[in-house]
């Protein structure tokens, strides 16, 4: 797909008033300055890249788990940000779970070596995410649709950022409707369906459920203001499958990963085909096109996958060395 003008074909089949949007979620870069590094997710990102300039969208919306380990290494924040700002175009990112920390549960899970409990989002992490990327929750409107992204595992999260999200939240419900109302977030709001009842973190057989989707009492409070505020689309990332669900006639899309596929099983209907998406804005609506990666990379990487606890993350194996100031940014927290 050289040089292919997505806009210019949604103009010429849908009206002089089309435009296009891209959205790619958990790109997941990392560096070799890492306990880990995997050098495919790398190059998957960059034919993305290179893929989404050919498309040449208005925006590029991102739904977070940007960097490898963002909520352990400043660094790698950082280098995925330089990336980003060299983009021809603007682009709006929310956190993800893996640059500043897990949902909250007072509780862990199955699984002993996972301490979910020590993986809870803190302050100090999300405060690292803004300081490299700003404020973790925005909107704004572009031709007449709006566009509204935050952190949502501050949700439950008892945080001090919590209660002055809830109140931003509830104020998107109050500003002049448009045309649309796109939002952004991390997690999937629900897995199968918004009244489902809250997953139990314990059980072994749910515990990706529990791990990917937004608990009650906070879905329900999220749908409501979601409907308040004139939505017409919900893009998420986390679960690195891609899904389509509808519910309350709002559509939720969770958005393809670029690094590597999960929870292909989980959903008849789900792709855990590696890409993006690109959306144009018609007269009739909003219209996803995925758009498959060109090409998968299948260099090799190092280190452990899941969250590894402090001291089993050893940094002698990194093929590059950091400082140790840079290993020593943040106390060590932290499947995606
Ligand atoms: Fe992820």
């Amino acid at each position: 797909m050289a040089n292919y003008d997505f806009n210019e074909f949604y103009r010429k089949k849908k009206g002089m008033n089309t435009w296009t949007f891209a959205f790619a979620t958990d790109i997941h870069v990392g560096t070799p300055r890492s306990f880990r590094y995997q050098p495919a997710w790398n190059e998957n990102w960059q034919t993305a890249r290179r893929q989404i300039i050919e498309i040449n969208p208005d925006f590029l919306l991102l739904g977070g788990d940007l960097a490898r380990d963002g909520n352990i290494h400043r660094y790698e924040l950082e280098a995925i940000k330089a990336d980003l700002d060299r983009l021809p175009f603007p682009y709006h990112t929310v956190p993800g779970n893996m640059d500043t920390g897990n949902k909250h549960t007072d509780v862990t899970g199955p699984f002993v070596s996972r301490d979910d409990v020590s993986l809870n989002v803190q302050s100090e992490q999300l405060e690292q995410f803004c300081s490299v990327f700003g404020p973790s929750q925005w909107t704004f409107v572009h031709k007449n649709v709006r566009f509204s992204g935050f952190c949502d595992m501050l949700a439950g999260s008892g945080l001090r950022e919590e209660k002055a999200l809830w109140e931003w939240l509830e104020a998107q419900t109050k500003l002049p409707k448009q045309q649309h109302h796109v939002w952004v977030m991390h997690s999937a709001l629900f897995i199968e369906d918004p009244h489902e009842p809250n997953f139990d973190i314990r059980d072994p057989t749910h515990y990706h459920d529990w791990y990917f989707g937004i608990d009650e009492p906070y879905r329900t409070r999220l749908m409501e203001i979601f409907k308040a505020a004139g939505t017409d689309l919900v893009l998420s990332g986390h679960v690195h499958c891609r899904k389509t669900q509808y519910a309350e006639g709002i559509r939720f899309d969770i958005g393809p990963t670029t690094a590597e596929a999960q929870w292909a099983d989980r959903w008849p209907d789900g792709d855990p085909t590696l890409g993006f998406l690109n959306y144009a804005v018609t007269d009739q609506g909003i219209e996803d096109t995925f758009v498959p990666l060109d090409k998968v990379s299948t260099a090799e990487g190092y280190g452990p996958g899941g969250h590894p606890v402090p001291d089993q993350r050893d940094y002698s194996i990194a093929s590059e060395k950091p400082s140790l100031e840079a290993v020593g940014l943040t106390e060590s927290k932290g499947e995606f």
